[in-house]
C-alpha cells in the first residue's frame, strides 16, 4: 500500500490553468484575483465582506490588532486547536485564558468559559475565540447570548470548517465564519484544510468599520484613498495612517483558491462520505472511546477516534504505511504558555482527550480501498 498521510491536496488540471494564466498575467500580486477570490469565499460563507491574507496566523493576528488587543487585554479561548488561535492574543500582549472542551464535540465547553468569566471581576474579559475544531460547527448563537451579556467580542476561529454549520434555535443553518454571530471569523488555505493556496487565509466579517480596518492593516497601515488622507501631493501619493503588516496574498495563490472553492461542496460531500464509513466501521467496537462520529453541519477537516495504547496504536499504523496525526498537543501545556502560568492538570478533559485522540486520513482522494485498509489495520492492531 502506498504512504496514506492524515490529509493531502487535491489539484486538479483546471487548478494547474487557473495559476499557470495567472503567472503569465501582468500582476504577481496585488492584481483582480484576489478581489474575485474574496468574493467567490464570502458568497460561499454567506459573509458580507472577506479579506485575503497570507495565512491563517495573518488572519487571527490582524483580527486581535482590529479589535486593538494589547497588554492587559484579556481573551478566552480553546485549548485543543492550533497554537495560533491563542497566539494572536499574545502578538499584541494581550493575556491568554483557556477554558475546558466539551468531551463530546472536543469544542470549547460553554458551562467552563460561563465559569471562568464568573471567576473573574465584571469586565476583566474583552473577547473569546472559539475554534470550529475538526470541522464542528460551535453553537455561536449561544456564544453571542453570553457574549452580549459580558461585552464580549468573538473571533470564531473556522480553519477547520468552510462549508460547516450549526442549527441555531429557529432550525436554520449558519454556515460557519458567515458573520450573523461572531465579529469575525478566520480561515486558513494550508494543504491539508478544505481549500489549498499552499499558504493562505481569510478573515469574513459583517461589521463595515471592521472590514475597511483589515484592509488598511493587511498593507502596513497604507491607503491610496484620496477621500480618506490627510494630504494629497500627486497621483504616487499614499498614506500610512497605522502601524500594519505585509499579510497579502499573491494573485496565483489567489487563483488556486478561486478554482479550489469551485469543488469545496464535492470535497465537503466525499469527506461526509469518508467520516459516515468511520462511524458505520467503529460504532461497535469495544477499542473506541469516543470518535467524531455523524454530525449534522460537520465538515470533516478531520475524523478522531479515541483509543486506548494511542502511541502504540500510532507506530503500529506507521509500520503498516498509515500516517495518522494528533491533534492538538493541549497548548496550555507547551513550555511557553507554562512559562506564563498555565500548567498541567489545570483542563482535565482536554489533557485527557489528548492522552487518547488519534486524526484518521481524512481528504477528498482518499479511496475506499484506502479507508478499508486503515479501519482492518486498526481492528488487526486490537485484535492480535
Ligand atoms: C485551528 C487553526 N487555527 C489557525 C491555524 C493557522 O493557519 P495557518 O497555518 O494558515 O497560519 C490553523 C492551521 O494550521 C488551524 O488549524
Amino acid at each position: 500500500m502506498n504512504p496514506i498521510p492524515y490529509g493531502k491536496q487535491f489539484i486538479s488540471e483546471d487548478d494547474l490553468k487557473a495559476v499557470a494564466e495567472t503567472l503569465q498575467s501582468d500582476f504577481l500580486t496585488q492584481g483582480p484575483k484576489i478581489a474575485e477570490f474574496e468574493k467567490a469565499f464570502a458568497q460561499y460563507i454567506g459573509s458580507k465582506y472577506a479579506v485575503a491574507v497570507s495565512n491563517g496566523t495573518a488572519a487571527l493576528h490582524l483580527c486581535t490588532m482590529a479589535l486593538e488587543v494589547n497588554e492587559g487585554t484579556n481573551v478566552i479561548t480553546s485549548p485543543i486547536t492550533f497554537a495560533a488561535s491563542a497566539n494572536c492574543v499574545r502578538y499584541c500582549g494581550g493575556n491568554v485564558y483557556f477554558a475546558d472542551i466539551d468531551p463530546q464535540t472536543y469544542t470549547l465547553d460553554i458551562a467552563k468559559v460561563e465559569a471562568l468569566i464568573a471567576s473573574k471581576p465584571a469586565g476583566f474579559f474583552s473577547g473569546i475565540i472559539p475554534v470550529d475544531f475538526a470541522g464542528f460547527g460551535v453553537d455561536l448563537e449561544a456564544f453571542r447570548t453570553l457574549a452580549k451579556k459580558h461585552k464580549l467580542w468573538i473571533i470564531e476561529d473556522a480553519c477547520h470548517a468552510p462549508g460547516g454549520y450549526f442549527i441555531d434555535s429557529n432550525q436554520t443553518k449558519q454556515l460557519c465564519g458567515n458573520g450573523n454571530f461572531a465579529d469575525m471569523a478566520i480561515f486558513s488555505f494550508h494543504p491539508v484544510k478544505h481549500i489549498a493556496c499552499g499558504e493562505g487565509g481569510m478573515i469574513t466579517t459583517k461589521d463595515e468599520q471592521l472590514y475597511k480596518k483589515l484592509l488598511l492593516l493587511r498593507t502596513h497601515g497604507i491607503t491610496k484613498d484620496a477621500s480618506l488622507m490627510h494630504e494629497n501631493h500627486g497621483g504616487w501619493y499614499y498614506e500610512m495612517q497605522e502601524l500594519g503588516y505585509n499579510y497579502r496574498l499573491t494573485d496565483f495563490q489567489a487563483a488556486l483558491g478561486t478554482s479550489q472553492l469551485k469543488r469545496a461542496n464535492d470535497g465537503l460531500t466525499r469527506r461526509r462520505e469518508i467520516a459516515a464509513t468511520n462511524f458505520e466501521a467503529f460504532k461497535s467496537k469495544s477499542y473506541i472511546l469516543g470518535q467524531s462520529g455523524v454530525v449534522d453541519g460537520h465538515a470533516y477537516h478531520l475524523y478522531i477516534i479515541q483509543v486506548e495504547k494511542r502511541k502504540e496504536l500510532y507506530d503500529y499504523l506507521r509500520s503498516k504505511n498509515i500516517f495518522c496525526q494528533v491533534h492538538y498537543i493541549p497548548v496550555h501545556t507547551f513550555p511557553y504558555y507554562q512559562s506564563l502560568g498555565h500548567k498541567k492538570g489545570d483542563l482535565p478533559v482536554a489533557e485527557n482527550y489528548y492522552e487518547h485522540c488519534l486524526s484518521l486520513p481524512m481528504y477528498p482522494t482518499l479511496t475506499n480501498e484506502e479507508q478499508q485498509y486503515v479501519i482492518n489495520c486498526i481492528d488487526e492492531f486490537y485484535h492480535n
